[in-house]
Parts: C-alpha cells; structure tokens; sequence
C-alpha cells in the first residue's frame, strides 16, 4: 500500500482518489499522527498545504521516518524538504494558480518517463523553492517555476511544485503511474473484483458462525454491505429493513423485493404508524428529526432482540466518513462522543463491522457492480434517513406523505424519462403548507405548493441547482398540476449550497 500524509490540502482526497485508479490501494494519515510503516508500504506520498514553510509552527515531519522508503512530496510537501535540506523557499512574486507548461523535463528521470516538454501542469501555490542544495537534481520546470520537479541524488525522493491529481495536469496520470509502478513497484492489484473477495474471506475469518445483524435502507452503502456480508456468512446475517412510512412511493415493496431476491435474509417491519403517530402535532424541523431517529432506533432495537445470540452490528459506513483529516486552521481535533454505555440501546453494544470502511463512494458502486447489485440500487440518488420527514414542511400526516410520495414520483419519473436522472446528484419534491389560490376549468381552487429541488454536487456538502431544460419542468408541472389532487402550483428551487441547504428542514 501507499501512504498519503496530509498536511491539509484541499486535494488530498484527490491524490488518494488517482492513486486507487491505478488499482493501487492507499490510505491517507494525518502528518501529525503517522501509523506504523511496515514492508506493506511501498511509498511514501506528501500532500500540499493551504500553510506556508516560512510560517512559525507550519506542518513539520521528521523525514527520516521515510528514509527506507520511495518518496513523492506534493507542492508544501516539496517545499517542506527543500527547505529541511537547506534550500530556500520564498513567497511568490505573484501567487500562482492554474495552468502552466513544463518547459524543461529530463525524460531519463522515472518520474517523468513519456512526460514531453510542453505537458500542461496545474499550479496552486503562494511560495516557490528558489534554491536547492547541490545534492538535488532539477528535473522539470515551467517558465515561471524553475524548480518544478526535482530528485534527491542517490535517494528515491522525488517532488513536484505542481499538482499531479488534479485531471488539468494532463500527464498527471502518467507520473504517479511512473511512480508507484516504475518507483515503488506496485502491482496494481487493487481492482472491485479483488476487493470483494479478500474482503469476503476476512469477513469468513473474522464473524465465524457468528450471527450479525444490519439495517438496511435501500440505499447503496448498506445494499453493498448486506450483499458482501450475504456472500461471507449467508443466512448469519440477519437484514432489518423498516417501513418508517416516509419513503418514497412504491419504494418499500420494490427495494424489498429487490433484497429478496439476492437471497438475503431480510426482515421488513411496518412501523409507519408508530411513526406517523409519534411525529402527529409536530412541526418543529429539529424535533421531528430526533423523533424520526429515536424511533428508528426503538424499532430496530426491538427488531434486533429477536435475533438470538447476534453478536455483530454491521454498517455501511464509507472511507470519507472516517478519514481524519487535517483542517485549514491545524490538526483537526478528533472527536470522540462519550457514551453512557449503560444508557445505549442493546444493539449498539454489540460489536462492529464495517467492510466498506476503506472504499470512497465510486468505489462502494463499483464493489457493488462487481457483486451484481442492479443499477436499480447502485445507481439511486441519495435519500436522507428521515425520508419524507423533512420533505414535508411543518406537520407530517398521512395524507401530505401521499400527495408528495405522487408529485415525487412524477417528478422522478420524468427525469428518468428524459435521461437526466443520472446526471443529477439528487432530487425530490418537497410539500409546501402554503395554500395558494388557482383556477381549474370553471372553479376556483384553493391548494397547496410543491417545490421540485434538483441539485449538482460531489459530495453533498456544496452544491448548485440543476439548470433543468424548461419542457422537461414544464411537463412535470403539468403532469404534478393535473394529476395530483391538492396541488395547484409547482416551484422550482434555484438555490445553491451555501447559503441554502439541500434539504429544505
Ligand atoms: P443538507 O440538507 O444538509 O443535506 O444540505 C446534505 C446531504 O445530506 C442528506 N441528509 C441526510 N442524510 N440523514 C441522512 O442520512 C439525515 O438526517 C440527513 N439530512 C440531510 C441530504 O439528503 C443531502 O444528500
């Protein structure tokens, strides 16, 4: 493996992320906390930094750690050893960001073998190294940045000013290929197919005849969970899938079905009215949430009683949920929740197992393509736990859930129509309790507004509206007007993420 020491850049995710195209697994560290290296690394990969060398208490490694190991420092990561060598780093004349073109490259140097003058790189920084010490070679530069690319004579330590991860660094690819197949020696190993099955005999050494149990939602984390667990234990691995009454139409029964027919052993529960009744009344946003969530639990925890002897909690937690990374103003904090053990549900006492916890969520796709997860889950948008819930502002009753599970799917439905659906990072209707006035052949109406949301997004932290085609709103608001009693006017919601959330509660 490789390991990816981050000293806080933005692009850090995305070096990990080139790497695993190159079928090459990688794990990503925090400088300040560094795991063990052992012979199961083959090198070494330092990131950039939104910090400066030139600043007191910057992001310090000691590089001796590395010795015995090849080594690829990223723009801070390159200046960090030029300037620990006894070089010089200063501040930029002008900051430079964006395109540059290599204007001198040794091709006899592995890093840069097939890399021809003239290759586009993108740059991204506010310092430049402006000296190196005699014992570095120049092994690229830009006509701005003489030291680009350089080597350590005599040791496997390469750096770059430039960011080979990002896809504007055209023969990006191409160096951290040179790198961790002709420098590290990687194999290049690390494909879905490989990855399912050494993860299903780990999960056959690791549960036993052990019984796990795992709550699944139809989404495409613990879908892809459930069915790498099936493989590894079979009928041990006991699925709980509940109706909380807040899915989208027809969804229920179809994705039940669908579960059923991979074989797994899978328990659906209709708690709807237990949560319909337990959100009657409620309009706050916050509140209705919590209750969604401490009823889930309650069901489930019951649910999970009646699995005799069940020792494992499985769940589909995702590689970007557990890496620890270092935040702009310094070493993230770790944060760890104190339970009162004593207070937790029993389930949550039992033991955990998470095998997607070293996949990013392309990754968790592809697992589940190899596995033959249909396109009907692999490919779904994502759906928050409490559904419905929170697409229904104020209030939830069981008439309003109807009425948005229709528009909703209409809505949908026509974006798959119109070959969007895949394009579009999430969407959903969402039930306005305003009333507005209309007319309907001869008669004066007086109902309710649907907002239609649709958003572009990487990872659902930012986002921008969909710029949808208008013909395909205007049926949708057409076919949602006609069909769907109650509902005389639709929106369309043209906010982006900041300052709007994608959710509207
Ligand atoms: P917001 O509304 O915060 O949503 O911009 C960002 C992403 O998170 C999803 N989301 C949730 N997912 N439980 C979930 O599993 C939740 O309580 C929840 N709230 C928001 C939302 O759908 C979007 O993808």
């Amino acid at each position: 493996k490789i390991i990816i020491l981050d000293f806080g850049s933005q692009f850090t995710q995305l070096i990990a992320r080139r790497v695993r195209e190159l079928n090459v697994y990688c794990e990503i560290h925090p400088f300040n906390n560094i795991p063990a290296l052992d012979s199961t690394v083959k090198g070494v990969i330092l990131s950039g930094s939104p910090s400066s060398v030139r600043q007191e208490n910057a992001p310090f490694v000691d590089l001796n750690l590395f010795k015995s190991y090849p080594l690829l420092a990223v723009c801070y990561g390159a200046q960090f050893i030029a300037q620990q060598s006894g070089g010089n780093v200063e501040a930029s004349a002008t900051r430079e960001y964006g395109r540059a073109n290599l204007s001198f490259v040794n091709n006899d140097n592995p890093l840069f073998k097939g890399i021809l003058v003239d290759s586009q790189v993108w740059m991204s920084h506010g310092d430049s190294i402006t000296k190196v010490p005699d014992h570095f070679e120049i092994i690229a530069s830009t006509a701005e940045v003489k030291v680009a690319g350089y080597q350590v004579k005599g040791e496997q330590t390469y750096a770059i000013q430039f960011h080979p991860e990002v896809t504007h660094s055209t023969d990006g690819k191409t160096l951290l290929s040179n790198f961790l197949v002709g420098i590290c020696g990687c194999s290049q190993d690390w494909t879905s197919d490989a990855f399912a099955e050494t993860t299903i005999a780990d999960l056959k050494a690791q549960l036993g005849d052990d019984k796990v149990v795992l709550a699944l939602s139809g989404g495409v984390d613990s879908s892809v969970a459930a069915v790498l667990l099936h493989k590894a234990i079979g009928k041990n691995l006991h699925c709980i899938f509940v109706d909380n009454g807040l899915l989208r139409k027809n969804e229920y029964e179809s994705v039940l079905e669908q579960y059923k027919d991979f074989g797994l052993n899978i328990k659906g529960v209709d708690a709807k009215d237990r949560f319909l009744g337990e959100l009657a009344g409620v309009e706050d946003p916050e509140q209705k949430r919590k209750i969604i969530g401490r009823v889930f639990i309650e069901v489930f925890d019951d649910e999970a009683h009646q699995i005799k002897d069940v020792k494992w909690l499985a769940q589909g937690t995702i590689y970007p949920d557990v890496i620890e990374s270092v935040s702009v103003n310094g070493p993230s904090a770790t944060i760890k929740s104190h339970h009162n053990v004593g207070g937790l549900p029993d389930f949550m006492k039992l033991k955990v197992v998470e095998p997607l916890k070293t996949l990013f969520k392309d990754e968790v796709r592809r697992v589940g393509n190899t596995l033959g997860l249909e396109s009907f889950i692999l490919g779904r948008h994502p759906f928050p736990g409490p559904g419905l819930g929170i697409r229904i502002i104020g209030e939830v009753t069981a008439e309003k859930i109807a009425i948005l599970q229709e528009a909703d799917h209409i809505y949908i439905q026509n974006l798959k129509d119109a070959g969007l659906y895949d394009q579009i990072w999430q969407a959903g209707a969402i039930f306005l309790p305003v009333r507005s006035v209309g007319v309907m052949g001869d008669e004066r109406t007086y109902e309710n507004v649907i907002a239609l949301r649709a958003v572009e997004s990487l990872d659902g932290m930012t986002a921008d509206w969909c710029h949808l085609p208008y013909p395909v709103l205007a049926k949708i608001s057409n076919e949602i007007i006609n069909k769907v009693r109650g509902i005389n006017r639709v929106v369309y919601d043209i906010s982006s993420k900041p300052p709007a959330t994608i959710e509207w509660e």
